[in-house]
């Protein structure tokens, strides 16, 4: 009897002693967290590859950040219109989604330095009488024209036709795919969009174009709610990856130069 208790108590002291390095080694390892708000359905910046797992530009060098940091990237996939919001009330650590600088944004989030240039991009059909952007501002023109919704191109021409700048409709669509979709299907007559997804969405569907004049020049940076003290770190670690050529060799693996 004496000696079980013995047993029983080493065996006692044993499982303690487990249970607490287990816990000890488990508790060290574990990293803070890097929440990045993000709409995966813009490749080649964010989309969700063949494998169900996130891809893209951004979600590498949000991962190429966190690395530095020492910090668990964890994606959060949302609608594009929710990440400012998501952001701004420090939901998310971050916002990355070929997100372009802008000034009203700016009056609700910090950004970073900006790591690439986006282009607003006109789509229409290969055969579609619209052949320059001007043609969209013509006398009378009543083309519809789509655009995801509170992007900069929705958010540009929706001013330009307050303005009176054009007689042409706007078509909002939450994903820029959809906004494809109803070009293809003769609803409206042309998509505003980045001129990246924009060669995505071409070379996936047949029969459309990127008109060769631009719609307007832009640059992306990642979004910080307001005073984040993650802006200054995560400058410092992107000054280095865009330094030491991360940056651009990422671009390059999913951007192949022409
Ligand atoms: N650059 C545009 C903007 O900031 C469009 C970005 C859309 N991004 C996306 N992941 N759907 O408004």
């Amino acid at each position: 009897m004496k000696k079980l208790s013995k047993v029983l108590a080493v065996a006692l002291a044993i499982a303690v002693i487990a249970v607490t390095f287990v816990a000890c080694s488990g508790g060290s390892t574990e990293k803070e967290k890097l929440s990045l708000a993000t709409s995966a359905d813009f490749p080649p910046y964010e989309y969700i590859g063949d494998n169900g797992a996130y891809a893209g530009i951004d979600i590498e060098i949000a991962q190429a950040i966190a690395d530095k940091l020492g910090r668990e990237l964890v994606v959060e996939n949302m609608d594009f219109d929710s990440i400012v919001g998501a952001v701004s009330t420090g939901k998310s650590d971050m916002g990355m989604a070929g997100l372009t600088v802008t000034p009203e944004r700016l009056e609700s989030v910090d950004f970073s330095t900006s790591y690439a240039k986006g282009i607003q991009a006109v789509i229409v059909k290969e055969d579609s009488p619209i052949t320059t952007v001007d043609d969209l501002y013509a006398e009378g023109a009543t083309y519809k024209v789509g655009a995801q919704l509170s992007t900069t191109g929705d958010i540009y021409f929706g001013d330009d036709i307050s303005e009176g700048l054009t007689t042409c409709t706007l078509e909002e669509y939450q994903a820029g795919a959809d906004a494809v979709a109803a070009l293809s299907s003769g609803k409206i007559d042309a998509v505003i969009i980045d001129n990246e997804p924009a060669k995505s969405f071409v070379a996936a569907n047949s029969g459309l174009k990127i008109l060769d004049t631009k719609y307007a020049d832009e640059d992306y940076a990642i979004a910080f709610p307001k005073g984040s003290a993650l802006v200054e770190e995560v400058n410092k670690a992107l000054e280095e990856l865009i330094a030491d050529g991360t940056v651009q060799k990422i671009v390059e693996t999913y951007i192949p130069a022409e």
